[in-house]
């Protein structure tokens, strides 16, 4: 898992130098196939339900789940990449939201902070805390920004399969949920609206986008509870 951790951090830190406004989401999704496939990784998410592409490029508005394409990427666009490979049958899952040229300072801050309240959530991740303490730190550090938390899309349990149990919702009670052990993997994942929490799916069934048309940002980091404690295995 450490080895897909790497892989996949490595390829985000590419996509970022990429990332500048005339390049299209299928360029940045075709060059991270190449790089995830000579690092003899897989894809995750091709083929994961039908899902077309190795990423998630969501533009603006689009809160998770956009679909790479022909669409132009341009100045003052913010953008969250979501991408998991899987190496050895183990899957690590990352995303970041970066501003590309001029952006507001609304826009920065909301990605600044969507960022620290990930890094948030991730301090909660202790042994003898639960599950539901990471979601109230992240949504108690989203309170006084009065952000929009999304509800219907959530973190969740990563090891052979993308996609395990338990789900780790970015809002909860202290004290509550399963709790948190040795050997434990989770992709912590808050998403944050400029506008109220309420989203929705486009007709394509994939694209997630706030409900306001109001900008949204997404972080994501895999975490495992090793004997050690915890490691965030997609930070290089
Ligand atoms: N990486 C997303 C998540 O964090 C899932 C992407 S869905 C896919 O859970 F279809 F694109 F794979
Ligand atoms: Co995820």
């Amino acid at each position: 898992m450490r080895r897909a951790g790497k892989i996949v951090g490595e390829v985000l830190l590419r996509l970022e130098e990429e990332l500048k406004p005339g390049i299209t989401t299928g360029d940045l999704d075709r060059l991270a196939e190449e790089l995830i496939r000579k690092a003899g990784a897989v894809p995750t998410f091709i083929g994961y339900q039908g899902y077309p592409k190795s990423l998630c490029t969501s533009i603006n508005e689009e809160v998770v789940h956009g679909i790479p394409g022909p669409k132009v990427i341009n100045d003052g666009d913010i953008i969250g990449i979501d991408c998991a490979v899987t190496f050895e049958g183990y899957v690590a899952d990352h995303a970041k939201s970066f501003a590309v040229g001029a952006v507001s300072k609304e826009e920065t801050d909301l990605i600044d902070r969507t960022r620290q309240a990930l890094m948030t959530g991730i301090e909660a991740f202790q042994l003898g805390n639960r599950i539901g303490d990471i979601g109230a730190a992240i949504e108690s550090f989203a309170t006084p920004y009065e952000y929009g938390v999304v509800r219907d899309f959530v973190g969740h349990g990563i090891g052979r399969k993308m996609h395990e149990e338990p789900q780790v919702p970015n809002f909860g009670r202290p004290g509550t949920g399963a709790r948190i052990k040795t050997g434990m993997v989770i992709a912590i994942e808050p998403m944050f609206n400029l506008g109220t929490h309420e989203v929705e799916v486009l007709q394509d069934g994939w694209t997630v986008v706030t409900k306001d048309g109001k900008k949204a940002a997404h972080f994501e980091h895999t975490i495992a509870m090793t004997e050690k404690g915890p490691e965030i295995i997609t930070k290089i």
